[in-house]
C-alpha cells in the first residue's frame, strides 16, 4: 500500500530534527568564522551628531567597526510585490537619521562573539534628540488613509451602511483594540554569509530564500546567479521571516570587510526591536439588525500603526464584507505613523485582529436580541460571497457550527451570564467563526527521476516547521503511485526552482499543487520518451497506451512487458528524466470566492474574586478543502489555537511612550503560554471537496486556526462573568474591575 493524500503520516524530517542532524542557518560550520554584533540607537527619533569607534576598534580581536561613516553604499531593493524580500526602505548604516529605538547604528565584526559583544559597549555616540511619536494617540501623529495594501484595496462599501445603521431596530456601536505583538519563534533570525570573489552564499532563516536573493542582488549590484541563499530548515517563522531584515545585508557587509565567513544571530531582545511585528489596532464596529436578527448594517473602521517611512496595513477589516449576508457594509482603515520599527505579517495578518472584533460584536448582538449566537450566525449565513457576488468554491461553515456545538455540548449552555458555577469558579462557553481567504502565488518545482527509480523533487521554499517536506512527498507519492520512500524532497535552496514566500497559508496551494502537476508532467514526459526512444520496449506504441500502475508501468499494446521506474530510465539509456512545473495561478481569472472556514467553541473558568482565568477547553472545527495530511493539518490548527489563546490573554509589547524603547523585550516579561497554561484542545476537520481551487482541492490551513479564537474566549468570559471585554489581551486586571 502506498501512502495517499489525507493519511496522517508522521513527519519525514522528524528523525533528522530529534537527532540534531537537521541544519538550521546558524549551524553551518566554517573555518575562521567572524561574528558580527549590531549596536542599537538609544533614542527613537533624531540624528547621530558624532560617533566615536576608536576604543572599540582598538580591542584585540575586533576586525572592523562599521557605521554610517564608513559603510559601503547599498542599492535599494525592489518592493515585496515585485519579488524582493524587502522590508524597511531605509537601508542600514547609510545615514545618520534615527527613526526608532535600537535602530542599528554600528556593527562590530570580531574573531569571536564574546569580543564583538564586549566591544559593542565602547561605541560612543552623541545624538541630536527629537520628540518621538510612540503612541498613536500622540497629538503629533500623522494619520492617513492608505490607497491599497499589498496590491488590494483597503476601503470597501456596499449599500448605505450609515443610513441602514441609523434605521436599524437593534444597534451596537463599540470600540475595540488589540496590542502590538512580536513573533517569538524558538530560532531567532540568524544568518551566515560567505563571499568567494564576487559570489555570495547566504545561510538565512527565511520564509523566502528566493526573495532574499533578489533583494541582495539589487542591494549589492551583483547578478542573482552569483548569489545562493540556503534556508533548508527554519525554526519557526510565523510571518516574521517573510521579509528580509537588516541583519542579512549587514552580515554580507561584515563578511566582505573581514574577508571571512560571518555570522549574526539576533538576540531575543532584538526580536522585539529590529524585526517586524504585528501592529496594534484601534477599531470601531457598528452593527445593526432587525428585531428578529437579520443583519442590516455593518460599519468596521479604525487604525493601525505603521513606521515613519513605510506602509504596512494590518488589514483587520478584510473578512468583514464577506463573512455574513448583510446588504449594507462599509469598511475603512487608517494608518498612523509612529517611531517604531516597520510592522509586518504575523499569522493571519488582518483576520486575527479583525475577526475578533466582528465575532465579539455578533455575540453582543445575539445577547441583545435574546438569540442563540449560533442561530444568529446561521440566520445571516452567506451562501455566495456577498462582497464579490461570486459563488464560493466550497463552504462548509454550517457543518463546522453543528459539529462544534455538539462536541462542546452547546445545547446545555445557559445563555444568561454568571449563572454557571462549578467548584467556586464561574464557567462560561462562547463561540466564534473563523475564516481566512485562500491564496495562490506562483512558484516552481523541478523533479528528476533517477536511474535507481527515486524521484528527487526540488523547490526553493523552506521547511519552516509546518510539515512541507512531508506533505509534498505525500502528494508526489499519491500522484505517482509509488511508496513515499521513493520520493526525495529537497527544499530551501535558491539553486532549486524559484518558490514564492512561504506565507499566507499558500504553500500547499502553490507548491503543493506544483508537486502534483510536476508529477503528472513527469509521467507525460516519461511516456513520451518511452514511445519515441528506439531503445525502449514501448517504442512505437501510442503514448496513451502507457499506464502508470502502483509502482510500475505497462503498455496496452505490449502486454508482456512491465517496467519499474528504474527500468524505464535505464531503457532510455539516460541518467535521469527531468521536468519542471511552473504554476500560473495569479494570471487566471477569478470565478469563485475561496475561503477556509471554521468555528471555535471555548470554555473558560474564572475565579470570581481574583479574576484568574483558564481556558479549560477549546473545540475547533475547521474546513479547508481537501486535507493532505491529517496529522500536520491538525497540528497547524492546534498551534494556531494556542496562539489565539495567547493573543486573547497574554501577548502585548509595551513601549515606553517617552523613549520608544521596548520595556518587555524578553520572554520573562512578554508572556506566551507554556504547556501548563494550555488545557484540552480538540480539533476536528470537516472535509470538503473543492473542484475549483486547483488539482489538489486543498485550501491551506496554517493561519485559519487563529482567527476567531480570541472572540470565542471573550464571548465565553462574558457568558461566565457578564463582563464584556473589548480590549486584548484580557488580563486579570480587566476582569477584576
Ligand atoms: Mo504568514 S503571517 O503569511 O507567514
Amino acid at each position: 500500500m502506498n501512502e495517499k493524500i489525507g493519511q496522517a503520516i508522521a513527519r519525514l524530517d522528524g528523525p533528522l530534527k530529534v537527532t540534531g542532524k537537521a541544519r538550521y542557518s546558524a549551524e553551518f560550520p566554517f573555518e575562521k568564522m567572524a561574528y558580527a554584533v549590531l549596536v542599537g540607537s538609544k533614542i527613537s527619533a533624531g540624528k547621530i551628531s558624532a560617533i566615536d569607534t576608536s576604543k572599540a576598534k582598538s580591542i584585540p580581536g575586533v576586525i572592523a567597526v562599521v557605521t554610517h561613516e564608513n559603510c559601503p553604499k547599498l542599492g535599494s531593493p525592489g518592493s515585496f510585490m515585485t519579488g524582493a524580500a524587502s522590508s524597511e526602505s531605509r537601508l542600514p548604516l547609510q545615514d545618520n537619521v534615527i527613526r526608532y529605538a535600537e535602530q542599528y547604528v554600528a556593527m562590530i565584526v570580531a574573531e569571536s562573539l564574546e569580543v564583538a559583544q564586549h566591544a559593542a559597549n565602547y561605541i560612543i555616540i552623541s545624538y541630536e534628540r527629537h520628540n518621538p511619536v510612540i503612541e498613536p494617540s500622540n497629538q503629533h501623529a500623522i494619520r492617513y488613509e492608505p490607497g491599497e495594501n499589498l496590491g488590494s484595496q483597503v476601503a470597501k462599501s456596499r449599500g448605505n451602511a450609515e443610513e441602514a445603521f441609523q434605521k436599524a431596530a437593534v444597534k451596537l456601536d463599540n470600540k475595540y483594540s488589540t496590542e502590538c505583538q512580536n513573533h517569538n519563534p524558538m530560532e531567532t533570525h540568524s544568518v551566515i554569509t560567505k563571499w568567494e570573489g564576487e559570489k555570495l552564499t547566504v545561510y538565512d532563516s527565511s520564509q523566502y530564500p528566493a526573495g532574499v536573493r533578489t533583494a541582495l542582488s539589487q542591494m549589492f549590484a551583483i547578478e542573482e546567479k552569483d548569489i545562493r541563499v540556503v534556508s533548508q530548515f527554519v525554526g519557526g517563522a510565523f510571518g516574521g521571516k517573510g521579509n528580509m531584515w537588516q541583519q542579512v545585508p549587514l552580515c554580507a557587509i561584515a563578511a566582505k570587510v573581514s574577508g571571512r565567513p560571518c555570522k549574526i544571530m539576533l538576540e531575543r531582545k532584538q526580536m522585539f526591536t529590529n524585526v517586524g511585528r504585528r501592529s496594534g489596532t484601534q477599531q470601531r464596529l457598528a452593527i445593526g439588525a432587525s428585531k428578529d436578527g437579520i443583519l442590516e448594517a455593518i460599519i468596521h473602521e479604525g487604525e493601525s500603526e505603521t513606521s515613519i517611512e513605510d506602509e504596512f496595513v494590518e488589514q483587520f477589516t478584510i473578512s468583514t464584507p464577506m463573512l455574513y449576508a448583510c446588504p449594507n457594509v462599509t469598511v475603512k482603515q487608517q494608518l498612523v505613523r509612529t517611531n517604531r520599527i516597520f510592522p509586518t505579517f504575523m499569522r493571519a495578518p488582518g483576520e486575527a485582529t479583525g475577526v475578533w472584533v466582528l465575532e465579539s460584536a455578533m455575540d453582543e448582538l445575539a445577547h441583545k436580541l435574546g438569540m442563540d449566537p449560533v442561530d444568529l450566525r446561521m440566520k445571516n449565513y452567506a451562501t455566495s460571497d456577498p462582497e464579490s457576488g461570486l459563488p464560493f468554491s466550497s463552504k462548509s461553515l454550517d457543518k463546522c457550527y453543528k459539529l462544534g456545538a455538539e462536541r462542546i455540548n452547546w445545547s446545555k449552555r445557559n445563555p444568561e451570564p454568571g449563572k454557571q458555577i462549578e467548584n467556586g469558579m464561574l464557567v462560561g462557553i462562547g463561540m466564534a467563526s473563523a475564516t481566512r481567504g485562500v491564496k495562490h502565488f506562483d512558484g516552481s518545482v523541478g523533479v528528476s527521476l533517477k536511474a535507481d527509480g527515486k524521484f528527487v523533487f526540488r523547490s526553493s521554499t523552506p521547511e519552516q516547521g509546518t510539515g512541507s517536506i512531508t506533505i509534498f512527498s505525500q502528494i508526489a507519492a499519491d500522484c505517482l503511485k509509488v511508496p513515499i520512500k521513493q520520493i526525495l524532497t529537497e527544499l530551501g535552496d535558491t539553486d532549486f526552482p524559484r518558490a514564492p514566500v512561504a506565507a499566507g497559508s499558500a504553500t500547499v496551494t502553490t507548491i503543493g499543487n506544483a508537486f502534483w502537476q510536476a508529477s503528472k508532467k513527469l509521467q507525460d514526459e516519461l511516456s513520451r520518451l518511452l514511445v519515441e526512444s528506439k531503445s525502449s520496449p514501448f517504442f512505437g506504441a501510442s503514448q496513451s497506451d502507457i499506464k502508470f500502475r502502483e509502482g510500475f508501468l505497462t503498455c496496452i499494446s505490449k502486454p508482456a512487458v512491465k517496467l519499474s521506474y528504474s527500468d524505464a530510465v535505464q531503457a532510455l539509456n539516460k541518467q535521469s528524466v527531468d521536468v519542471r512545473y511552473d504554476t500560473h495561478f495569479r494570471s487566471s481569472k477569478k470565478e469563485y470566492s475561496s475561503h477556509g472556514f471554521g468555528a471555535h467553541f471555548a470554555e473558560v473558568r474564572v475565579d470570581p474574586e481574583l479574576g484568574l482565568l483558564r481556558v479549560s477547553r477549546v473545540v475547533s472545527t475547521v474546513t479547508c478543502g481537501r486535507v493532505i495530511n491529517e496529522q500536520t493539518c491538525k497540528a497547524q490548527v492546534k498551534g494556531a489555537v494556542i496562539w489565539g489563546i495567547s493573543m486573547a490573554l497574554m501577548e502585548s509589547t509595551f513601549a515606553d511612550i517617552r523613549s520608544g524603547r521596548i520595556m518587555n523585550c524578553n520572554l520573562a516579561e512578554y508572556h506566551i503560554p507554556v504547556n501548563a497554561d494550555i488545557d484540552e484542545i480538540e480539533v476536528h476537520i470537516v472535509e470538503e471537496e473543492d473542484k475549483h481551487i486547483g488539482p489538489l482541492g486543498a485550501k491551506g490551513v496554517g493561519e485559519l486556526g487563529i482567527t476567531g479564537v480570541p472572540a470565542a474566549i471573550a464571548n465565553a468570559i462574558f457568558n461566565a462573568t457578564g463582563k464584556r471585554i473589548r480590549k486584548l489581551p484580557i488580563t486579570v486586571d480587566k476582569l477584576m474591575v
